[in-house]
């Protein structure tokens, strides 16, 4: 089932995500609708609260991104109650967008390597290391979890030059291709 992608200015975007209970009801099927929202929408990550939902866990799919970058290649996860324990100082910096800020892209400097460990979709332990562009997007994903997006990261000149897409996003005005929930709207 494909759900609404929340976007910028939803408070739920600003809140610290709450753990994943172990009993979660229907969490395949949470993980399910979250990937079939990103296909869809053509994104390569979704974080819960993207869906309006508080909680720590997000799906990804790079794949598509593995011509440019090798290390995407596969690269299908989903991350329940994540922990980044580790975090080069050597970052790298590249444009990124998301879905919840339609038309909004601009460059951000992330660690270029991350230690991780997370529960998977069996809730299984998992812990690994994670580099490249790879690395980005779960950086990227974990934040959503934070309550941060990642146009904070930017220079607050970069974010004034964006101001007017920001304001048509929050109005419910900005161009987009998948089904969303503006503040609004
Ligand atoms: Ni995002």
């Amino acid at each position: 089932m494909i759900l609404p992608v929340f976007l910028y200015g939803q408070p739920v975007l600003r809140k610290e995500a709450e753990e994943v209970p172990s009993d979660y009801p229907e969490l395949k099927q949470l993980i399910a609708n979250m990937y079939d929202t990103m296909y869809q929408a053509e994104g390569v990550g979704l974080a819960a609260p993207q869906v309006g939902l508080s909680l720590r866990m997000f799906v990804i799919d790079a794949d598509v991104l593995g011509e440019d970058y090798p290390e995407c290649q596969g690269f299908k996860k989903v991350m329940i109650n994540p922990e980044i324990i580790e975090s080069s100082e050597d970052e790298i910096t590249l444009e990124e967008g998301c879905l919840s800020l339609p038309g909004v892209h601009e460059k951000v400097s992330r660690a270029k390597q991350i230690r991780i460990k997370y529960l998977d979709q069996d809730l299984k332990e998992v812990e690994e290391e994670i580099a490249g562009f790879a690395a980005r997007v779960v950086q990227h994903e974990y934040e959503h979890l934070e309550g941060h997006v990642f146009i904070d990261n930017v220079s607050a000149i970069r974010r004034q030059l964006n101001k007017g897409k920001l304001n048509n996003i929050i109005k419910g005005s900005a161009r987009c291709s998948y089904r969303t929930k503006a503040v609004g709207k």
